[in-house]
């Protein structure tokens, strides 16, 4: 297992569209167990394969409950919505490649996806409220899409010009 280096934004390999998973081999799954380690590692809930510059659709998910316990690791291959619900929820949303930012974004608020497990076998999964936000959310990275994607252009070009200044200072500091 190795943790990954994430990307932040802006950079254009966040806006690459991920190709399907062909076979779930030794590969996908050494992939799928090293972003589980980069995402426990950045503390965060959901990663997709795009943000380690992988541009395969493979994406993690791991919700701790109300207590803070340990959530169940999920893993989602070639994940598809097959359906979604008329019923939205806003929900304050955030993002390992836009660190210390966040902004309410309006999604279904249930869906139900077909993906592949780390098998290869075809799986179902209904979802609601916060995992079903999260889904949404890192599926939209498989299509080169960000949260500040849903919000104005107004608040997303002060995040991304924010994220820009940041990188530079840190590798000014570097220098
Ligand atoms: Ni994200």
């Amino acid at each position: 297992m190795a943790i990954l280096p994430i990307i932040t934004a802006p950079d254009p390999r966040l806006k690459i569209i991920s190709q399907p998973v062909e076979t779930v081999d030794d590969a996908i799954r050494t992939l799928l167990d090293d972003m589980l380690e980069t995402m426990h590692d950045a503390i965060g809930i959901g990663l997709a394969a795009v943000q380690v510059g992988v541009d395969a659709r493979v994406i993690v998910i791991e919700i701790a409950d109300e207590e803070g316990n340990k959530g169940k690791s999920l893993e989602f291959i070639n994940p598809e919505i097959v359906w979604s619900s008329a019923e939205e929820r806003a929900h304050e949303e955030g993002c390992l490649s836009l660190p210390e930012h966040f902004a309410e974004v309006t999604r279904p608020d249930e869906i139900k996806i077909s993906y592949l497990d780390r098998d290869g076998k075809k799986q179902q999964l209904q979802a609601e409220g916060i995992l079903s936000t999260c889904i949404q959310h890192e599926m939209d990275h498989l299509e080169g899409v960000l949260f500040v994607d849903h919000i104005s252009a107004v608040r997303r070009n002060m995040i991304l010009r924010k994220l820009k200044k940041l990188r530079r200072m840190n590798s000014d500091e570097a220098d």
